[in-house]
């Protein structure tokens, strides 16, 4: 039995494939109490604290629903500027401080390997919301427990990820993930734009397929899943470079008439104009399930890094 309790949550490639199968259990689990309307008290007594220095909706809004939804408490920063880190706190003295008041800490924070350092500071377990263009491991959790609803089984499928494959952390932590399946990947992005060597070699040291392309309709053709990402515009130095790059791919109605059959379209949102809203009353739309899913998945990390479940 995999023991998640006081672990970290850091990185989605640091999850054996027993432990993935633990946390979509338990989400499952969590997922049919709350369609029940079943009240829960796994977290009573327990404190959340969200500390996030870059804006978000769903990620902070979803753990904090989570906690609530467990019994448990919450307290929040939602934006650097309304914290002691526009004083020049440094993150350190901040989780040092932090953690004297809460039991779990999630953060968010513009610098890869920020999670990394706060996990360093603290013994309480820290879950990585998104560190830069780095990684957003909690999210690929999400993103598979949501592939497995939407498409019940993972091996076998053709998962293409596209748009700004660089910068996007979803997308870093997604493929990563998915390298415990056997999948097959299309990575299609402008050329400025591609999945970093360092992931794509990693896939396929793990015997995984990966094929680069900038064609979306043609990759649409062959793919199970399409999990489109926003060109992260907060990453360019070059505004103009931004908008060279904001448009490369837009998918909409028409698309989905070439494309393989009950393809399902993903999303971690927010969207900003790569899917058209033509595409929103397609069956196979998942990105607004996808997001109602962060909920379950974060219950259950919850309670497992806290060693209530
Ligand atoms: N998917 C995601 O990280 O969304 P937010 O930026 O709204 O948290």
């Amino acid at each position: 039995m995999p023991q998640l309790a006081s672990k970290d949550v850091l990185r989605a490639d640091q999850f054996s494939k027993d432990e993935i199968e633990v946390i979509m259990n338990l989400a499952h689990e969590y997922e049919g109490a709350l369609t029940d309307g079943r009240t829960l008290n796994v977290m009573e007594g327990q404190v959340l604290c969200t500390l996030f220095y870059e804006p978000s909706t769903r990620t902070r809004l979803s753990f904090e629903a989570a906690m609530l939804r467990l019994g448990g408490q919450v307290i929040s920063v939602a934006e650097a500027k309304s914290s002691s880190a526009s004083k020049g706190e440094s993150l350190c003295d901040t989780i040092k401080t932090v953690e004297a008041y809460a039991d779990v800490i999630v953060l968010r924070h513009p610098q890869i390997g920020a999670a990394k350092e706060a996990a360093e500071a603290t013994s309480k377990p820290v879950l990585n919301a998104g560190d830069g263009a780095g990684q957003h491991p909690t999210q690929s959790l999400l993103d598979l427990y949501t592939i497995q609803k939407e498409k019940e089984a993972v091996d076998g499928l053709t998962v293409t990820l596209a748009g700004d494959l660089k910068n996007g952390r979803t997308v870093h932590s997604l493929a990563l993930l998915l390298a415990n399946y056997d999948v097959r990947f299309l990575f299609v992005s402008p050329g400025a734009l591609s999945m970093p060597a360092k992931i794509v070699d990693r896939l396929r040291e793990a015997g995984i397929s990966v094929k680069m392309a900038e064609d979306l309709a043609g990759a649409l053709r062959e793919s199970d899943v399409l999990y489109m990402t926003r060109i992260q515009k907060e990453r360019f130095d070059d505004p103009s470079e931004y908008d060279r790059l904001k448009d490369s791919f837009i998918l909409t109605r028409k698309h989905i008439e070439d494309a393989r059959n009950g393809v399902v379209v993903m999303h971690p949102l927010p969207r900003v104009n790569e899917i058209a809203e033509d595409m929103d009353d397609y069956s196979g739309a998942a990105y607004f399930r996808q997001a109602a899913n962060g909920v379950p998945v974060r219950m259950a990390l919850l309670a497992l890094v806290s060693g209530r479940a």
